[in-house]
């Protein structure tokens, strides 16, 4: 089994607000991805941003703005921001943190995926772009790379991010947001809408049928003049799942279908299979049984230097047994955000445990008697 979970390098942060790192998750062009958990073991995947964009106040005001519109949607099939700081020294987000590899991944060590498991990954892919569109945003960076296959479905990620991710690659100066070998034919020319992230949902299923994409390889100029003029490549892509992929990847957005109308399609042939649609059984075998190495329960244990550095300096805590007080912080720790709200909260634990107690299990008491 691949260690999923690396552990931090030397020049990792140990903490970002009131988050204990726990292993590396992976490194995009913004910055690095992070497992850690809330106080009450919420798995979340951290994404920080490197110093380098940080600085730049155009960078800030594009993160700013998205992580805002990221906030507001609402859906199954993404990974919901849990959390954000666009204005700390170094900006972060928190997503959901979800127990699987990306697409991406998942083909590149599997292999395709058979027809039934790429309708599941359509259908939900598609409910999650809709749940996007719903919040007013368009991806417009939907890869497979930003698709995360969980044991329930797959999962968006990095929806409404594309432009502060493009200002990463292109310092700021390039129109064109997206990543070269899966943007739209509008996309290119400067122009999005709904139906390039379409385009994005036939792309895909294309890739998860077949390996390989649309376009396929080379460079950015070859790769867009085959986009603009070229018919998609579909060698190897078994016959029932050629029509929606080619309607998908009209080059006309107007002739492609809408997120809803792909989410119907795909949901329905689900439907025509198996009485439970997306049941647990929607991955290959392999893949589905590559899961459990993602779970979140395999991080590193807890009680790194960072988590014993966690200040504690209530007085009475510090004194009591078992309690040593807190250690000077880590380098990159950042002042907590909420450690004064959680200190007052624990304080009052500590001083009102049996009325609580007391409390709750009268109330125990009653509802059974009711
Ligand atoms: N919510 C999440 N849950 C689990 N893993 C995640 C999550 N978000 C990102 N990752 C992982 O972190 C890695 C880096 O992500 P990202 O920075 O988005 O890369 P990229 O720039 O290639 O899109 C990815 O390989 C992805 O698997
Ligand atoms: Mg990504």
């Amino acid at each position: 089994m691949a260690d999923r979970f690396p552990p931090l390098r030397p020049e990792d942060p140990q903490q970002i607000a009131t988050y204990a790192l726990r292993a590396r998750l992976g490194s995009g062009g913004m910055g690095n991805v992070y497992l850690s958990f809330s106080p009450g073991g919420y798995p979340l995947a951290i994404k920080v941003v490197q110093r380098t964009f940080a600085s730049d106040p155009e960078f800030r005001l594009r993160f700013r703005r998205e992580i805002a519109a990221a906030q507001r949607v609402q859906g199954y099939y993404i990974a919901p921001v849990r959390d954000a700081a666009p204005d700390d020294e170094m900006p972060w987000y928190a997503t959901a943190y979800i127990a699987g590899p990306s697409l991406q991944a998942a083909v590149a060590e599997h292999g395709p995926f058979p027809v039934f498991s790429v309708y599941c990954l359509l259908a939900g892919a598609a409910e999650g772009i809709a749940a996007v569109h719903a919040a007013g945003l368009i991806h417009r960076d939907l890869k497979p790379g930003n698709v995360l296959l969980a044991d329930d479905g797959p999962r968006v990620i990095d929806f409404g991010l594309a432009q502060a991710d493009t200002f990463t690659r292109l310092t700021g100066t390039g129109v064109a947001v997206g990543t070269p070998a899966y943007m739209a034919p509008e996309q290119v020319r400067g122009t999005v809408s709904e139906a390039t992230d379409v385009f994005a949902l036939g792309h895909l299923a294309l890739f998860a049928a077949t390996g390989h994409n649309a376009f396929n390889e080379g460079s950015t100029d070859a790769l867009f003049y085959r986009l603009l003029n070229d018919p998609p490549d579909l060698d190897g892509c078994p016959g029932e799942l050629r029509p929606i992929i080619v309607s998908c990847l009209a080059k006309d957005p107007a002739d492609r279908p809408s997120v809803g109308e792909v989410a119907a399609f795909a949901g329905a042939e689900i439907r025509g299979q198996t009485t439970r649609p997306a049941a647990r059984a929607w991955l290959p075998r392999p893949v589905a049984e590559s899961l459990g190495d993602y779970s979140a329960d395999n991080a590193p244990p807890s009680g790194t230097p960072a988590e014993r550095a966690t200040p504690v300096p209530s007085a009475d805590l510090a004194a009591a047994p078992g309690h040593s007080a807190a250690a000077p912080a880590p380098p990159g720790y950042l002042a907590p955000r909420r450690a004064p709200h959680r200190r007052r909260r624990r304080a009052r634990l500590r001083r009102r445990p049996h009325r609580r107690c007391q409390r709750r299990s009268g109330r125990a008491g009653h509802d059974a008697a009711g």
